[in-house]
């Protein structure tokens, strides 16, 4: 579903990704570790059309989207969940939901109200609390939030920025069983982390450091074999 080869990419005049080869197919959950600063950010963002490839290849479903807005992109499913969450405090949780669609092309209010209840199924709290402010949730439902508005946009690729930022580790492990899920349906998920409680759910990993991939290897096998790589993580 998103591939990337060789790709070179950076902010300004400054190169920040070096080479990166990187690969999710349908239904793979993919994680991409790496420490603060490895360029985990950067790297979702690029692949968003927001930072610019300078050299190398970026294909979405079969297709170079090397150029492409990233609103586009989101239109034929490319969506990015980014760091911090970025949910809007003063709307509602269903306004805020209801926004993750509105931009899709052609979506009918039916469509709207399905994808609706497919999301407060997948996450009953944001049912309760769907009147309630955006703002007033507690960090793991803001969380929760923000993965059913990017679900609202129907993905064929969902990218999540460290979604375990901040959060219990039995919050995390909600989200991450709706992601494996997610996966398991058919969406490709591209997550990056700097926690290695992911290598429990992923199919397959990424260390990045600097900017580079420096391991990659099946996501139980890096478990196993975490001595060799955990340097990287900080
Ligand atoms: N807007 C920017 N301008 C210049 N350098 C940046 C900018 N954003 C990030 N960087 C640098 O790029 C590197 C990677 O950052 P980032 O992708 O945010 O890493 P991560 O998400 O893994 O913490 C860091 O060295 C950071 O300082
Ligand atoms: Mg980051």
């Amino acid at each position: 579903m998103i591939s990337l080869e060789k790709v070179n990419a950076g902010i300004g005049r400054v190169q920040i990704l070096r080479a990166v080869d990187i690969e999710a197919k349908a239904g793979e959950l993919v994680a991409v570790l790496g420490a603060n600063g490895a360029g985990k950010t950067t790297l979702l963002r690029t692949i968003s059309g927001v930072v610019p490839v300078w050299s190398g290849k970026l294909l979405f479903d079969g297709k170079s989207v090397i150029g492409q807005a990233a609103h586009r992109l989101a239109q034929h499913g490319l969506v990015h969940i980014p760091q911090g969450r970025q949910i809007i405090p003063m709307l509602t949780v269903e306004e805020n939901l209801k926004i993750g669609a509105l931009h899709m092309p052609g979506i009918t209010s039916e469509e709207m109200a399905r994808r609706l209840e497919r999301e407060y199924q997948r996450f009953p709290v944001l049912k309760t609390r769907r009147n309630l402010a955006g703002g007033s949730l507690s960090g793991g439902e803001q969380q929760m939030l923000a993965v059913s508005r990017g679900l609202m946009m129907a993905p064929k690729l969902l990218m999540l920025d460290e979604p375990s930022l901040g959060l219990a580790p039995q919050i995390i492990e909600r989200i991450l069983g709706a992601l494996s899920g997610l996966a398991r349906s058919g969406i490709a998920v591209l997550l990056v982390e700097q926690k290695t409680m992911v290598l429990d759910i992923a199919d397959r990993a990424y260390v990045l450091k600097n900017g580079a991939i420096v391991h990659s290897a099946g996501a139980a096998e890096m478990r196993d074999h975490g001595e060799l790589f955990r340097h990287y993580l900080s």
